[in-house]
C-alpha cells in the first residue's frame, strides 16, 4: 500500500510518499521560517497563504521523486489537527480534494501522533509499550503508549510548551524566530554554573510541567547582569540545562510510575543535542532503551504524517470527505488501531 502524506499545521509545508513495504519513497519540506522571522513568530494568515502557494508544487515533486502516479496511491493522509486553523484548512482541503478526485480514502492524522510515531520511520524502531516525551513548539506531554491510538496522558505543560519556552527566552536574548536551535547554539559557548535557573515543579510529585517562569527568570537575569555576549551565552546555557534536567527528572519519574524501561522522545525540541545526550545517559544508567527520530523528522514534516496515516489506513480507518479540520484535538480521544 502507498500513501501521500500532507503536513500544514503550522509554518512548514511537508509532503511525503510512504509505502508499507518499501518505506519512505520521497519527502519534501518547505519551511516558512524566513517569512515569519521579521515578526518574531508565526503570522497565521501569512502561513496559510504560503501553504496555498507551495503545497501543489511540492506534491507534484514528491510524486515524481517517488516515481509514483496517482493510480498507485491507496490513500491521502493530511494533518487534521491540532494546529493553526487556516493552515490546517489548506492541507485538509487539498488532501480531501485529491482523495475525492483519485477516488481513494482520505485519512485525517493527529499531528502529535505523527510526531510520536516518527521514530518508527527508522530501524531499530521502538516496540510497544513505551513512555513518550513529546516536546514541540505547541505541546509538552508525557504519554504512556500501549499501541497506536492507545494513549494515556501522564503529564503535560500547564503553561508554555518546552519549545515555546526556548523560543521566548531566545527572543529575550535577541535571537531570531524560531529561537530554539539558535539558543542551543549560543549555549555551547556558555559557562556552566555561572547562573542556576529553577527546575520548575520537580520538588513535588506529579508529571506536569510549567516552563513560563523560566523566561521571567531569564528576563530578570538579563536586567540584573547586563546583556553582553558572554552573559547571554551563560544565560542560554543555564536555561537549557534547567529545561533538560527538568525533562529528564520527569521522564525518570514517568518510567518509575509505569514500570516501563523504554522511552521515545519526539517533537521539535527532541532535536536538541543536550536533551538527547542527557536522556541517553539516564537510560544507560537505567539499562533501558531510548529512541528518537532522525534529526530531520524531529521538527514538522510530511513523512511522519504519511507513516501515521498508513497505520490507520491499514486498520481500515479514514475520514468522510466532509471531515472538518480540528485546531484543538485531544490526543487521548483517538481510536485505537
Ligand atoms: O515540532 P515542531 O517542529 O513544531 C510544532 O509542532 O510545534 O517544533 C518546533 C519547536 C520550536 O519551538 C523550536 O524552537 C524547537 O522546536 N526546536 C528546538 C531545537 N530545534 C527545534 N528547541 C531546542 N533545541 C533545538 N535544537
Ligand atoms: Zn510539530
Amino acid at each position: 500500500m502507498r500513501i501521500l502524506g500532507i503536513e500544514t499545521s503550522c509554518d512548514e509545508t511537508g509532503i511525503a510518499i510512504y509505502d508499507d513495504k518499501l518505506g519512505l519513497l520521497s519527502h519534501e519540506l518547505y519551511s516558512q521560517v524566513k517569512l515569519h522571522a521579521d515578526y518574531g513568530g508565526v503570522v497565521p494568515e501569512l502561513a496559510s497563504r504560503d501553504h496555498v502557494r507551495k503545497i501543489i508544487p511540492l506534491i507534484k515533486k514528491a510524486l515524481v521523486d517517488a516515481d509514483t502516479t496517482a493510480e498507485q496511491l491507496d490513500g491521502v493522509a493530511f494533518t487534521q489537527g491540532p494546529g493553526l486553523a487556516g493552515a490546517l484548512l489548506v492541507g485538509s482541503s487539498v488532501g480531501r480534494s485529491l482523495a475525492y478526485a483519485w477516488n481513494i480514502p482520505a485519512v485525517g492524522v493527529h499531528h502529535m501522533e505523527g510526531h510520536l510515531l516518527a521514530p518508527m520511520l527508522d530501524d531499530p524502531s521502538p516496540e510497544f509499550p513505551f513512555v513518550a516525551l513529546l516536546v514541540s513548539g505547541g505541546h509538552t506531554m508525557l504519554v504512556r503508549v500501549d499501541g497506536i491510538g492507545r494513549y494515556e496522558m501522564l503529564g503535560e505543560s500547564l503553561d508554555d510548551a518546552a519549545g515555546e519556552a526556548f523560543d521566548k527566552t531566545a527572543k529575550l536574548l535577541g535571537l531570531d524566530y524560531p529561537g530554539g536551535p539558535l539558543l542551543a547554539k549560543l549555549a555551547e559557548g556558555g559557562v556552566p554554573g555561572r547562573f542556576v535557573f529553577p527546575r520548575p515543579m520537580t520538588d513535588r510529585p506529579g508529571l506536569d510541567f510549567s516552563f513560563s517562569g523560566l523566561k521571567t527568570f531569564a528576563a530578570n537575569t538579563i536586567r540584573d547582569q547586563g546583556d553582553d555576549q558572554q552573559t547571554k551565552a551563560d544565560i542560554a546555557r543555564a536555561f537549557q540545562t534547567a529545561v533538560v534536567e527538568t525533562l529528564v527528572i520527569k521522564c525518570r519519574r514517568a518510567l518509575e510510575q509505569t514500570g516501563l524501561n523504554r522511552l521515545v522522545i519526539a517533537g521539535g525540541v527532541s532535536a536538541n543535542k543536550s536533551l538527547r545526550e542527557a536522556l541517553q545517559t539516564m537510560m544507560q544508567k537505567n539499562k533501558g532503551e531510548v529512541y528518537y527520530p532522525r534529526l530531520e523528522f524531529c521538527t514538522d514534516n510530511g513523512a511522519m504524517i504519511a507513516y501515521a496515516g498508513m497505520q490507520r489506513l491499514k486498520a481500515g480507518q479514514h475520514e468522510e470527505l466532509n471531515a472538518k479540520a480540528k485546531p484543538r484535538w485531544p490526543l487521548e480521544s483517538l481510536p485505537p488501531v
